[in-house]
């Protein structure tokens, strides 16, 4: 970990819910890291390295990749100098032994973890969400067929990179990956409302209006009057 740390935002959701969609404007509004666990294990499994190798298999089970691993890449991916500055978590934690872990690092920098905003979405959304994702190779950019095309087919807007379908995003492994880690992302829900620090936002409504809502329901730690 870096010798302190800045305001800490953990941004909840089940898959599909729009977490990271949320993250990359808040982190640039707001001035925060953005920190996905999900991309950091992407990466690993693009460039082949033996925490990639290990995560594959379960990423493509649709599992939760085991604590240990997770855990050791998120602390060492908070040991760097932008982090310092504040962070937005996206896709950490995912059970409360993760939740635990990541309080305790955060203590010992004289930290916390400020808000949990929750992007709540029902089931059957998600489902359609996923189905219909493609993601950019370059940085991970979110576009769906129905609500978020392209300006260009198969190319993203931000940086020009292909975009492509992630293989967890089959109609098979979407349902494991729901069946999976719903029970254990209500847990994480229940953790943080007994810290009372989460805060909940209805991820029904349009990409635009979820921003407006989570800014809102941040307005307590930018000084922002939403
Ligand atoms: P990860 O990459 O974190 O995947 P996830 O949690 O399943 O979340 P997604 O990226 O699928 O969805 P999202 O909420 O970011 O939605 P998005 O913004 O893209 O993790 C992948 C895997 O890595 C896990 O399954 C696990 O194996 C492993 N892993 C990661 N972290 C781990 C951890 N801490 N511990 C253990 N294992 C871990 O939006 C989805 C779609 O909806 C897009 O097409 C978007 O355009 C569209 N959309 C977004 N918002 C809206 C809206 N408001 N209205 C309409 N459409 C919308």
């Amino acid at each position: 970990m870096t010798a302190s740390i800045g305001r800490v935002v953990v941004l909840l959701g089940a898959p599909g819910a729009g977490k990271g969609t949320q993250a990359q404007i808040l982190s640039e509004r707001l001035g925060l890291a953005h920190v996905a666990t999900g991309d950091l294990f992407r990466a690993a499994v693009r460039d082949e390295t033996p925490l990639g190798l290990t995560a594959k298999g379960y990423m493509d089970r649709g599992e939760l990749v085991p604590d240990a691993v997770t855990i050791e890449m998120l602390l060492e991916r908070l040991a760097k100098p932008d982090a310092a500055a504040g962070i937005l978590l996206d896709g950490f934690p995912r059970n409360t032994a993760q939740a635990e872990v990541l309080d305790k690092a955060l203590a010992d920098k004289g930290g916390r973890v400020d808000i949990a905003p929750y992007i709540e979405v029902p089931e059957a959304d998600l489902v359609a969400r996923l189905g219909g994702r493609w993601i950019c190779r370059a940085g991970g950019h979110p576009y769906h067929e129905q609500t978020k095309r392209p300006l260009k087919a198969g190319v993203c807007d931000v940086d020009g990179s292909e975009l492509y379908q992630r293989t967890d995003d089959q109609p098979a492994t979407v349902q494991a990956r729901l069946r999976q880690q719903l029970g254990a992302l209500d847990e994480v829900v229940a953790y943080y409302r007994g810290h009372g620090v989460l805060q909940t936002v209805d991820g029904r409504r349009g990409i635009e209006q979820v921003t407006a809502d989570l800014l809102a329901a941040l307005a307590p730690l930018t000084g922002s009057k939403g």
